[in-house]
């Protein structure tokens, strides 16, 4: 298995994608299938923008400081992502926003998705060596136990609330 931290971020995207697609395919099915999707999709979310926020970003920053800028619009695309998921984590599956909130939710992170995927990511390929990128990989791999699980959790909250407030 790869530790390299490109490597791991994208197999998340690649299991997000498949659980936005499931989510579209029931969008006129039954209310509990949809409920179990969008929880899904909830708790990658929820785990995934940790490790980047916890490891990746501050890493990032840190050792490319010319990637500033595409590291603070990753954190605001974070941010609304997280709101979307608190508002959603309450809200029933009849409900008649449900569906439209999921889709706007599924819309902007596949947009964030692509722009890490093919804007940034490289761009940190090219300039860190393989090294570097498995010891960023391997923190992630060690606070993914750690990580919260769903957008109620306590450090769940307090990623969204410190991005308010900082
Ligand atoms: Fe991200
Ligand atoms: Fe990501």
């Amino acid at each position: 298995m790869s530790t390299d931290a490109i490597v791991l971020l994208k197999e998340d995207h690649k299991e997000m994608r498949r659980l936005f697609k499931a989510f579209q395919d029931a969008e006129e099915g039954p209310a509990s299938q949809r409920q179990k999707l969008v929880n899904q999709i909830l708790e990658a979310l929820t785990v995934h923008t940790y490790l980047e926020n916890e490891v990746m970003y501050p890493e990032v920053r840190r050792l490319l400081p010319d990637l500033e800028d595409d590291i603070l619009e990753s954190y605001e695309e974070h941010h609304v992502a997280d709101l979307l998921c608190a508002e959603l984590v309450s809200m029933d599956a009849d409900d008649e926003r449900f569906n439209a909130k999921t889709t706007v939710l599924i819309e902007n992170v596949s947009h964030h998705v692509e722009e890490e995927e093919q804007e940034w990511f490289p761009k940190v390929r090219d300039a860190l060596g393989r090294k570097q990128l498995q010891e960023i990989g391997e923190k992630m791999i060690a606070l993914r136990a750690d990580a919260p699980r769903t957008p109620t959790a306590p450090k769940a909250i307090k990623k969204a609330l410190d991005a308010v407030t900082a």
